[in-house]
């Protein structure tokens, strides 16, 4: 108790003090609950876990808005007792997933950068009821100190009415001074974003909040249940590689400085990987313009090749989070965390010349990617941050393994199931087989270098075939298709377990 008291500094507030059951009580059914929260990083726990109890006798839904997915003991509780009826901006929960594709749960897919400002404009359903807030610390005058995100967590708190504070003591009070909080004003008000270089500071290092606002605090000491990052296999290797030879091409070409620019880096094992392979690289003083701070980057600032990453959240490994933790003094000289409206600017992106690394699920002959869809209906995660970067990066790149499920499936296609990036969007295609360059290079000579350089050798001659049955029947049209064969690759799998 001693702890949560140092960490409440507005003696007044601490009266406000009580359980997460007393504060669940508040939460009444088809509420909107906005609340902290980017991967399995400074999401609620000890309020949701007591709402999803109280579900689970009472059956009742809320609309739950985050800064992107969140962890167990929110996401993951709350689909279990099917608690959520409206969900956004993302999520990657194996249990809110099969919610979403069985149409309990009604999911909006959203840019990461766009969704804090359609909770203002009231795109979302109204007015949020409840902005429930992982905090380290309030201040004197009553401001919060965020955790291991931020996220859509400031403009939350500046829209509700009602804040709920969880102080979660497991989380160090280091983390104090690691936020840059700037919530921008609406068009016609809106400023230009003053950030030129990845480690300008634009804002407060805490949420501004009117103490009245604060309803209850509750005591946390539930740590982040992050999620083991898959092994850093061969194929990642390969294309981390082919990412590095085309960076050295670049700096060699002029078009690049040495220590390259700004990268960013998506979500998942393949992003993981490719950035665990910069560590090995002559590649020095780099700087990190992202959504999300993995364990590969934890690996870029121990080898000191990596000055300053910004972002929105950590995104680490269960052992990368208590790396974070032992290290964080030497840690959060190079850590900045912002909201995703800034960390996803598409104008700060645009301006810094950022080079985009996300993963596809699959990626079609002309450079199309599908990152969120299996075999075209199925939610897979979401849209995320990749298309905030895809469009406004100065270089975009796209990985995928070139096969999936055991080689059963080709993850280059003649036509994607799902279209999150176009082929206007996108600049490379690297898969373990190689690299396409799509760079100044019209559909028909897109195809044929995709086919080449990053098919796999099992799925090459059908994909030559498609595409030239196509041109020739198309007579060389500007993007030749066969529509009535464009999908059947995917109708196959679906039919017989294989795309061969
Ligand atoms: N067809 C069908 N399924 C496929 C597939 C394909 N072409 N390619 C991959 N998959 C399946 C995998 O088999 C795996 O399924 P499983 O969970 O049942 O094992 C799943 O998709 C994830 O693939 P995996 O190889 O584990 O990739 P990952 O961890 O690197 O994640 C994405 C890849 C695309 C799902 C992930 O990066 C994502 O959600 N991206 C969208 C959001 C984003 O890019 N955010 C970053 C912005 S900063």
């Amino acid at each position: 108790m001693i702890d949560i008291l140092d960490r409440v500094r507005n003696k007044d507030l601490r009266s406000r003090i009580v359980s997460a059951e007393e504060a669940a009580e508040y939460i009444k059914p088809g509420m909107n609950v906005a609340t902290s929260g980017f991967t399995s990083a400074g999401y609620t726990k000890a309020v949701t876990t007591a709402l999803a109890k109280r579900m689970e006798k009472d059956p009742f839904k809320i609309n739950l808005w985050t800064g992107a997915s969140t962890g167990l003991e929110e996401d993951g509780v709350l689909a279990k007792v099917n608690g959520i009826d409206k969900r956004m901006p993302y999520q990657t929960d194996k249990a809110l997933r099969n919610r979403i594709n069985s149409g309990d749960v009604d999911y909006l897919d959203m840019h990461l950068s766009e969704s804090a400002q359609f909770a203002r404009y009231g795109y979302m359903g109204g007015d949020i009821d409840v902005a429930i807030v992982e905090a380290c610390a309030i201040t004197k005058e009553g401001n919060l100190i965020p955790t291991t995100s931020l996220g859509n967590t400031a403009s939350y708190v500046q829209q509700a009415d009602v804040v709920i504070v969880e102080l979660n003591v497991t989380q160090p009070l280091e983390l104090e001074g690691m936020h840059d909080v700037y919530v921008p004003l609406d068009p016609p008000h809106r400023l230009p974003i003053p950030i030129v270089k990845c480690d300008d500071r634009i804002g407060t290092t805490y949420i501004p909040c009117n103490p009245a606002k604060i309803k209850y605090i509750v005591p946390c000491e539930t740590k982040d249940h992050t999620r083991p990052l898959g092994q850093i296999d061969e194929n990642s290797q390969v294309m981390s590689r082919h990412i590095l030879d085309l960076f050295d091409k670049e700096i060699k070409a002029g078009r690049m400085p040495k220590n390259l620019l700004p990268l960013q880096s998506g979500v998942g094992k393949v992003a993981n990987a490719v950035i665990h392979g910069f560590v090995k690289s002559n590649l020095e003083n780099l700087s990190v313009y992202t959504e999300v701070v993995q364990d590969g980057m934890f690996d870029l600032i121990d080898a000191g090749k990596l000055l300053i990453a910004s972002g929105t959240a950590l995104a680490p490994s269960p052992e990368g989070l208590d790396r974070f933790y032992k290290n964080i003094k030497e840690y959060r000289k190079h850590i900045i965390f912002r909201p995703e409206e800034i960390s996803n600017s598409p104008e700060v992106a645009r301006r810094l010349g950022v080079i985009a690394m996300n993963t596809a699920i699959e990626c079609d002959i002309y450079g199309n990617v599908n990152s969120t869809h299996i075999m075209g209906s199925k939610m897979m995660n979401g849209i995320g941050g990749s298309g905030d970067f895809a469009r406004n990066a100065y270089l975009t790149i796209f990985c995928t393994g070139s096969t999936a499920k055991d080689g059963k499936i080709s993850s280059i296609v003649p036509f994607c199931s799902h279209v999150d990036h176009t082929e206007h969007d996108v600049d490379i295609i690297v898969t373990e087989q190689g690299l396409a360059d799509l760079r100044g290079l019209s559909p028909r000579k897109r195809a044929r270098e995709i086919i080449e350089k990053c098919a796999h050798p099992d799925f090459k001659p059908m994909l030559l075939d498609y595409f030239e049955r196509a041109d020739a029947s198309t007579k060389h049209a500007q993007t030749p298709h066969l529509l009535n064969e464009a999908l059947s690759w995917h109708q196959k799998f679906l039919e017989t377990g294989s795309m061969k």
